[in-house]
């Protein structure tokens, strides 16, 4: 088919031609929004999902909603390193300054922009803003985090309110942020949402998203829904392949399609991924048949390889790679920690190094104790295309000294 017209969209947060399957959460987010702008309390939503579910998308979706409904938004994305506040600082700023010069808010920007100007002296990490006002000590710069960001939230929800409107904060990659920050930032939102301020954050991150405890943990389930994104049902997966061919003219053969979800198990970034290389397999036409996806699947498959896959495995080191492909070798699914040690013929203690990193870096996550399971969804079978097995791996070494 001509590769001009196809509508299937792999890639980071970009939005499939078909939101499929999502229309719950979208629903709940806009009359949460909605509800807060009339001073009612609503509840916002922290999305966990594996990598490529449709996290980063559902975030967008829900700016776009909050723009639809006069709010102003701005968007973070945490980094490895897990710094929110300066990031949070930041984007704080853009959002000042964006409703100064769209709603002539006045000498109260002033005070705002002072207010934030303090916090973010008062960080220890990071840069201060440059803001050209004067700081404003007091109501966010005590040192204490969790105080300086209801401060912080409460000057600017009330900003808002009093000028109709209101901000949503959508914070991505929310797992890498450690627990004292991630509970100091519910603290902060909490205090806001007692006021019925028009403030709130959706947020999106692994399964690992770091479990909230004590106060923080009963606020932030008064705040938030926590959605499951996952894969999508057999049902759901047809939809998204059927409509944006439909919509250029094209139709699916039934075997095709059961292939393709068969392949990707519904996962939403394989089906953009196969579903684009299917559709360029196919002659000019106007069905996709299952030949044509059969022809499609090296290419799909090395596509993934080389970017989806290979992007998420970039920088480990020999050690984690070898940690990494031990587990495909005795996965899918969770694996016991112990017993990737025996396989790699090492103690548990002396890969605990190893493994610490992995999670760091988010390649894993540990869904029980004791237990590692890949972040990435079918990774198990990239690892075992990708490196050969343990014990061969390490023969080949050994001979080659
Ligand atoms: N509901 C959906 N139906 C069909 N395709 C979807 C859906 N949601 C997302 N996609 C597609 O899946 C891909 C991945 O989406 P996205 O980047 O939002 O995932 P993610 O969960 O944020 O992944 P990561 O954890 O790696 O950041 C995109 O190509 C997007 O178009
Ligand atoms: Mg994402």
């Amino acid at each position: 088919m001509d590769p001009v017209r196809n509508p299937y969209s792999p890639g980071a947060g970009t939005r499939p031609p078909a939101l499929v399957g999502r229309d719950r959460e979208i629903e709940a987010m806009d009359v949460a929004l909605q509800r807060l702008l009339l001073g009612r309390d609503g509840r916002s939503q922290l999305l966990t999902g594996l990598r490529g579910v449709g996290k980063t998308v559902m975030l967008n979706e829900f700016e776009h909603i909050a723009e639809g409904r006069g709010y102003f938004h701005e968007h973070v994305e945490v980094g490895e390193d897990g710094r929110l506040p300066p990031r949070l600082a930041a984007a704080l700023r853009r959002v000042l300054l964006a409703m100064d010069a769209r709603r002539r808010i006045g000498e109260r920007i002033g005070r705002a922009l002072g207010v934030l100007k303090a916090f973010s002296i008062r960080l220890p990490e990071g840069p201060e803003l440059a803001i050209e006002v004067e700081a404003v000590h007091g109501p966010a710069d005590s040192g204490d985090l969790a105080t300086d960001l209801a401060g912080l939230f409460v000057e600017i929800g009330e900003l808002a309110r009093d000028h109709g409107t209101g901000l949503l904060l959508t914070v991505d990659e929310l797992h890498y942020v450690g627990a004292p920050v991630l509970e100091a930032l519910v603290m902060g939102l909490h205090r806001a949402a007692q006021l019925r301020l028009p403030v709130t954050l959706a947020g999106a991150g692994l399964p690992s998203l770091a479990a909230l405890t004590g106060e923080a943990k009963s606020y932030a389930e008064r705040m938030f829904t926590y959605p499951v994104i996952d894969s999508l049902s057999e049902d759901q997966a047809q939809e998204a392949l059927v409509v944006p061919a439909e919509d250029e003219g094209v139709a699916w053969d039934e075997d095709a399609l059961s292939r393709v979800i068969q392949i990707t198990r519904g996962y939403p970034y394989f089906l953009q991924e196969f579903g684009k290389q299917a559709w360029d397999a196919a002659p000019d036409g106007e069905v996709i048949t299952l030949e044509d996806v059969d022809r499609s699947v090296p290419v799909a498959t090395a596509e993934l390889d080389d970017g989806f896959f290979r992007v998420r495995t970039g920088r480990t080191n020999d050690a984690e790679r070898a940690y990494l492909r031990a587990m495909a070798e005795l996965g899918p699914g969770p694996v016991r920690t112990a017993q990737v040690a025996a396989t790699l013929g090492k103690s548990a203690t002396a890969l605990g190094p190893t493994r610490d990193a992995l999670l760091k870096k988010a390649l894993c996550y540990s869904p029980r104790w004791g237990e590692i399971e890949f972040t990435v969804p079918m990774f198990a079978a990239f690892m075992k295309r990708w490196l050969p097995p343990p014990g061969e791996a390490a023969r080949a070494a050994d001979e080659a000294l």
